[in-house]
């Protein structure tokens, strides 16, 4: 079961003890096209120039209206900066709940990733009622891999993700009670 748009906000905060996980807006679209534009990217798509950055932003955002959920950005509490954006995806023809995420260069290696998809987690299966979250990752991406195995995820088959994606990805995830049980 998942939550519609018209039983929960529209605009949900999550605070963790170094992040704040918010809706993106239009001031976030400078460090967010700076993420996309950068070589880290190259298990996302790679680089990308701002005016498809926007494009992709920019359905970020509407996903929140059509579906009541979708990345967050996330933001260094100790700064203020944008960092990245993480959060639950679900487009058209997805093979699962997924649970995603993507940082900054800078913002990577500080546990920050883990640090937000915990709470982006525990949000998608108490308030969005998800029974399974998933990450689709590629087989070479071994920090997202490393990521998704922290979170206790574990591999459980591959996938081809709908049009324009191309080639088979690796699926990670877990149950709600899974994760539950490991955050007891
Ligand atoms: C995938 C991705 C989000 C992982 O980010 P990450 O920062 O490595 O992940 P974590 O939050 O789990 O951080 C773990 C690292 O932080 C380090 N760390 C430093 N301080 C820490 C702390 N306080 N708590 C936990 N870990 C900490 C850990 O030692 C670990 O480093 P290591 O990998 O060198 O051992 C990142 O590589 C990324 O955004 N890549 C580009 C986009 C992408 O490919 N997205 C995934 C698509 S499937």
């Amino acid at each position: 079961m998942t939550a519609s748009p018209s039983c929960q906000s529209l605009s949900p905060v999550l605070e963790t003890p170094r992040l704040i996980l918010r809706v993106p807006t239009a001031a976030d679209f400078e460090p967010w096209a700076a993420f996309m534009a950068d070589d880290s990217t190259r298990f996302i798509g790679g680089p990308q120039h701002p005016a498809v950055a926007w494009r992709g932003m920019a359905t970020m955002i509407g996903a929140w209206t059509l579906e009541g959920f979708s990345m967050f950005s996330v933001i260094e509490k100790a700064t203020g900066r944008w960092i990245g954006r993480l959060g639950p995806w679900r487009p058209h023809g997805w093979p699962g709940t997924e649970v995603g995420w993507g940082l900054a260069p800078e913002a990577q290696g500080k546990g920050y990733a883990a640090e937000g998809a915990t709470s982006a987690i525990d949000w998608a299966f108490d308030t969005l009622g998800w029974s399974e979250v998933i990450h689709c990752i590629d087989a070479e991406n071994h920090a997202s891999i490393a990521l998704a195995e922290r979170l206790g995820s574990r591999r459980l088959r591959s996938v081809v993700r709908p049009p324009p994606l191309e080639g088979p990805v690796e699926v990670y995830g877990q149950t709600r009670e899974e994760w539950r049980t490991r955050r007891r």
